[in-house]
């Protein structure tokens, strides 16, 4: 699947040349004005870019409007730009749609690296650092409590879990962000998903994507530009409501990340630090959180249990491994090491439905190479991670789900899993991610057995609906509680 040049003695010696002398990049041939837009369209994006690479190798071109893209499908070239060369992809395109969302750069999942920009994530990452030390543990843990006491109150029968996922993985930011939890049937709740949701899902539809490529867009009514406009609006509304009472209740409580956030950024103005971080900033975090820690993880759960039922013996060996080493207990995040079945099922759901699967673009902020080619300054960089988990040359049987390739003997390596991205754009909320898949999932599967609806019903549909969040198709599950169950 590579080129000559991609995986030969080539490729080493390109390094070393300069730009002029570097091969030019394969990819598909484009059309007059739109170039490969065509190519973006697609319903399913990440599956659609990987069966390009298997035509033009995995790295290659797309043109769309006077933007060029390249999107890279294999873990080695991901890595290249993403953590051996991270301060040349460290950018982020500069794009039309992405400063209304994100009040002009000012988020950090999608600012430009700059001075402000740094401050702004190291302000972040310790705040999270501060309370997740403190909390994070119980926090899962009493989430995950809840949930088990929510499917005990479905009594096995047919029903949609992923309501009730998003609302356990909320509510462990939300505890987090304002010391604040929700029930499922909270008007406040409900509000923010939808709204957060919308924005997601309307910020990664091509209709808006467009107007970033093609400027004369802009001038033509666009309803789907204006519902995002409307639903921004509502979004800081809420936040700042949100914001709004915290501080008027509880602004000295460095145990949450809003406190500790807010009391940082006192510290910042009063040391006279030459970025000056605002309120806004604080406020973009908190969207940063809410989104990165609800659609996510509750994405990843539905897809683990979709999976289980499709083979069923796997839940048996995680059950029987989770009986064996708890002997009834329920599990800390420091049983990890002792539980590899457990978290062969976890590489293996993050490996075939890696959940954020073209990450977030990168822009080179200057002129540098990935795999020998020349990548001028402002190229947009896609990292296609879907693509990366399913390369036959790294994955035997790469399409099917097999948690035991990650077991020992079973050649599967979690080296070459890249879920969270890497370098200076690395997910912030990993480990959060991590100790809450790991909990939940442990949680879930001592207590409960996964079954279909009904004996002969349809398995769930395992392709998944593609935007920023890779997500399955709604599918219903009895959750049988499992006979012996313990304190
Ligand atoms: C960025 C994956 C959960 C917050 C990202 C990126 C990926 C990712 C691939 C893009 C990295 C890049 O640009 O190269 C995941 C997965 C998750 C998860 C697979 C769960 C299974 C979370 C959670 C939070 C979070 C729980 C927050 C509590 C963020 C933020 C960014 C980000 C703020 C932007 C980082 C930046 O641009 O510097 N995540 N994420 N994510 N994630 Fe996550």
């Amino acid at each position: 699947k590579k080129t000559a040049v991609q995986s030969g003695p080539l490729h080493y010696l390109y390094q070393f040349l300069p730009c002029s002398s570097s091969p030019s990049l394969p990819g598909p041939p484009g059309l007059f004005l739109i170039g490969n837009m065509m190519e973006l369209m697609h319903d399913h994006l990440p599956i659609h870019l990987t069966s390009l690479a298997q035509r033009y190798g995995n790295i290659y071109k797309l043109k769309c409007g006077n933007t060029t893209m390249v999107v890279l499908n294999s873990t080695d070239f991901i890595r290249e730009a993403l953590v051996k060369k991270w301060s040349d992809f460290a950018g982020r395109p500069l794009s039309y749609t992405g400063d209304i969302v994100s009040r002009g750069g000012l988020s950090i999942s999608l600012g430009d690296y700059t001075e402000e920009w740094k401050a702004h994530r190291r302000l972040v990452h310790g705040a999270l650092k501060r309370c997740c030390q403190k909390s994070l543990h119980d926090v899962i843990e009493r989430q995950a409590l809840h949930l088990r006491k929510v499917l005990m109150g479905y009594k096995g029968s047919a029903v949609d879990l992923s309501e009730d996922f998003t609302v356990a993985a909320s509510n462990v930011i939300t505890t987090l962000a304002f010391g604040k939890e929700y029930d499922k049937c909270s008007p406040e709740l409900q509000q923010l998903h939808s709204c957060l949701n919308e924005i997601v899902a309307l910020w990664g539809s091509s209709w808006i994507s467009a107007l970033d490529s093609f400027p004369l867009l802009r001038n033509l009514p666009n309803p789907v530009f204006s519902r995002l406009l409307k639903e921004v609006a509502r979004r800081d509304k809420i936040i700042t409501q949100h914001l709004n009472k915290y501080q008027s209740q509880d602004r000295e409580n460095e145990d949450t990340i809003t406190g500790s956030l807010l009391q940082g950024l006192g510290k910042l103005h009063s040391t006279e630090h030459e970025v000056l971080l605002t309120d806004t900033h604080v406020h973009m975090a908190t969207v940063d959180l809410l989104i990165g820690g609800s659609e996510t993880t509750a994405a990843w759960l539905s897809w683990t249990v979709a999976f289980l039922l499709h083979r069923p013996e796997v839940q048996t060996r995680v059950y029987e491994e989770l009986c064996t080493v708890l002997e009834g207990r329920y599990p800390k995040y420091s049983d990890k090491h002792r539980l590899p079945v457990l978290c062969s099922l976890i590489n293996e759901v993050l490996r075939l439905r890696p959940v954020a699967p073209l990450a977030v673009p990168h822009r080179a902020i200057r002129d540098s190479s990935i795999a020998g080619y020349f990548i001028p300054k402002n190229t947009v960089v896609i990292p296609n991670l879907f693509g990366a988990h399913h390369d036959p040359e790294v994955w035997t049987d790469p399409y099917s789900f097999k948690p035991e390739r990650f077991l020992e003997g079973g050649g599967g390596s979690t080296r070459a899993l890249v879920p969270f991205g890497g370098g200076a754009r690395l997910c912030l909320g990993e480990s959060i991610a991590k100790m809450e898949v790991f909990l939940f999932t442990a949680y879930l599967l001592r207590d409960f057995q996964f079954l279909p609806p009904e004996r002969d019903a349809p398995l769930p549909d395992l392709r998944g609906v593609a935007s920023i969040v890779l997500k399955v198709k709604s599918y219903t599950v009895r959750a049988r509680p499992r006979p012996v169950t313990h304190p």
